[in-house]
């Protein structure tokens, strides 16, 4: 089981996009029984909240639920329960680093460098326009597919 958390600072905005995209990555190349994917958010402000309405409605621009996803707070089981903490922007990394606890084995990274390469922050969308959801959305989109291409499953992609 390949187990991947997404993290951001309020966990309404980009991780619930982050988590239910990457999702959607897995479940069309038919390794969804591989994989435990979740959000959390730095912050515990919107815990039990759904995500952003601007995000639910992104999401479903595109044919992707957010469907059943409520914020939480990252905790100190997440750093053993999940093999891999990907942080949205560079400060959510520094604030995942900041409470990991000793010996943790799950490996922190920023999503776009761990999925791509490139040093890319997810921007906040929360105080800006829609075309900010819009924005985050496609740079999630293009590193979903990435790192579902880099974790692989346990059977061969179908072709798309
Ligand atoms: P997120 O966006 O980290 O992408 O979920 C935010 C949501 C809420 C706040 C900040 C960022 N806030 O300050 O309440």
């Amino acid at each position: 089981m390949k187990r991947v958390l997404f993290v951001c600072l309020g966990n309404i905005c980009r991780s619930p996009l982050a988590e239910g995209i990457f999702r959607d990555e897995i479940e069309k190349r038919g390794w969804a029984q591989d994989y435990t994917i979740d959000s959390a958010g730095t912050g515990a402000w919107h815990a039990g909240n759904k995500p952003d309405p601007r995000s639910i409605a992104v999401a479903e621009s595109h044919h992707v639920s957010l469907e059943g996803q409520s914020a939480r707070q990252l905790t100190q089981a997440d750093f053993f329960d999940f093999e891999l903490i990907l942080g949205m922007d560079e400060n959510n990394v520094r604030d995942i680093k900041a409470v990991c606890p000793a010996g943790a084995t799950a490996q922190i990274d920023l999503f776009m460098r761990y999925a791509i390469g490139e040093n890319t922050n997810i921007a906040d969308p929360y105080y800006g326009g829609d075309d900010g959801f819009e924005t985050a959305y496609r740079i999630i989109r293009k590193g979903a597919d990435s790192l579902a291409t880099r974790l692989g499953g346990s059977r061969p992609a179908p072709k798309q």
